[in-house]
C-alpha cells in the first residue's frame, strides 16, 4: 500500500518535471526522430561569447558558399557579403554597433540597390531585404553545422556603416559576428521561448 503510494508520488513528480522542462525549453528541444535539418535548426543559437581564435579562410569560404546557393528573387543575386577581419575595420564597426561580442570576423550583409527585383505595379516593393535575409539564413545555419557561432545583428548605425564601409549603391541589412564559440557560450533564454504554433500559424 505504502509502496504503491510512493510510486504514484514519484511518477507524478517525474511528469511535472518533464512538463516544466518542455515548457521552459519550448520547441527548440531536440526530439526523437528529428531529421538532420531539424537537429541543426534546433542546435543553432545566437552566440554572444566568442573564443579568441581566428577563423581559417577556407572555413569561411565553406560557410559563404552556403549563401551562394540561396534563392533570390528572379535569381538576380543582388546580395553582397563584406568580410571584415582587419583590426581597423573591426574597430570602425565597434563604433557603430555594440553587438560584435568579441568575434574575430564580422560579415556585413548588404544588397546592390541597382540589382534587386522591383515590383512593376507596386511602387516601393522590392526584394533586397528578402534576398539578403535568405542568404544570411543559409550562412548562419551552415556556420552552425561547421561548429562556428553567429548572431544576426540589426542593431548598428546603418547610414554611418554604409558611408564608412560600403559602395554608394549598397544598402546594409544586417551584420553577423562569426567565430568559434567560447567554452562558456550558451543559448540565451530567448532561444527556448517560442510561441506555440497556433499563435503564429493561421489556417484559412
Ligand atoms: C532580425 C533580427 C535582428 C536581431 N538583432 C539582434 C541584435 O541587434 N543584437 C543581438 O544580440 N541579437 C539580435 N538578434 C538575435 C535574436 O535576439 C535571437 O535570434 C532571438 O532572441 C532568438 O534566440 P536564438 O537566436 O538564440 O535562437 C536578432 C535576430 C534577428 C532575426
Amino acid at each position: 500500500m505504502m509502496t504503491n503510494h510512493f510510486f504514484k508520488t514519484m511518477a507524478g513528480i517525474c511528469v511535472a518535471v518533464i512538463c516544466v522542462g518542455m515548457l521552459l525549453s519550448g520547441n527548440t528541444m531536440a526530439a526523437e526522430g528529428d531529421s538532420p535539418f531539424m537537429e541543426l535548426a534546433k542546435k543553432r543559437f545566437s552566440v554572444r561569447q566568442f573564443a579568441d581564435k581566428p577563423v581559417p579562410k577556407d572555413l569561411l569560404i565553406k560557410v559563404l558558399e552556403a549563401g551562394n546557393v540561396a534563392p533570390t528573387a528572379k535569381n538576380l543575386q543582388p546580395h553582397r557579403i563584406h568580410v571584415l577581419t582587419k583590426a581597423e575595420d573591426i574597430a570602425k564597426l565597434d563604433e557603430l554597433s555594440p553587438c560584435r561580442y568579441g568575434a574575430p570576423v564580422v560579415l556585413v550583409f548588404s544588397y546592390n540597390t541597382e540589382e534587386d527585383w522591383k515590383h512593376g505595379e507596386e511602387p516601393g516593393v522590392r526584394s533586397g531585404v528578402e534576398d539578403v535575409s535568405i542568404v544570411a539564413t543559409h550562412v548562419m545555419l551552415r556556420a552552425a553545422e561547421l561548429g562556428l557561432g553567429t548572431t544576426w545583428v540589426n542593431r548598428f548605425r546603418n547610414s554611418q556603416l554604409e558611408k564608412a564601409l560600403l559602395p554608394a549603391n549598397e544598402k546594409a541589412v544586417l551584420i553577423m559576428p562569426i567565430g568559434f564559440p567560447a567554452e562558456n557560450a550558451k543559448p540565451s533564454r530567448m532561444h527556448t521561448t517560442k510561441k506555440p504554433l497556433d499563435k503564429t500559424v493561421i489556417w484559412h
